[in-house]
């Protein structure tokens, strides 16, 4: 089974959406893990987006996510890393899909509401950047075997 890293991002929990995300993701079948709502320092920014230093939008991305709380959140299901970008829908949320959540809720590439890991290997460090192995909690969902074929 595959997770996730996903954070609710500041516009987002300033906007009353945490719900919603939660919400949709519950509802695709996916398994919560871990969550917690906490200020970004600047450190852990810098680090979660090492990848983008350098770049125009850098600065602007690292005041971004330090300037309000946000929810950091562990997902886990078949394909989970796919499932919940596709939920996400595209990074500019005016070339997201209708009905994604980016498409739903947002404009602008720069208040995009979440992020989600790209990869295995992007998902595994930031979920071991975000979170302690004690935080991630191993659950049994009856539900499963109606959710997952082979479970
Ligand atoms: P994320 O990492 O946040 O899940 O988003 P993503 O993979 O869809 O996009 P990525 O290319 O990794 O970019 C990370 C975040 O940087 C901001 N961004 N701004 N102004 C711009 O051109 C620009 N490009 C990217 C967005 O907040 C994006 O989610
Ligand atoms: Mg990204």
């Amino acid at each position: 089974m595959e997770r996730t890293f996903v954070l609710a991002k500041p516009d987002a929990v300033q906007r009353g959406l945490i719900g919603e995300i939660i919400v949709r993701l519950e509802r695709r079948g996916l398994k919560l893990v871990a969550a917690k709502f906490l200020s970004v320092s600047r450190e852990l920014a810098e680090e979660h987006y090492a990848v983008h230093k350098g770049k125009a939008f850098y600065d602007g991305l690292i005041n971004y996510i330090t300037s309000a709380p946000v929810v950091a959140m562990v997902w886990e299901g078949p394909q989970a890393i796919a499932a919940v970008r596709q939920t996400m829908g595209a990074t500019r949320p005016v070339e997201a899909a209708p009905g994604s959540l980016r498409h739903d809720f947002g404009l602008s590439v720069g208040r995009n509401l979440t992020h989600a890991s790209d990869g295995p290997e992007t998902a595994a460090t930031e979920i071991a950047l975000w979170f302690t192995k004690g935080e991630l909690i191993d659950w049994q969902r009856p539900v499963d075997e109606w959710i997952f074929e082979g479970n």
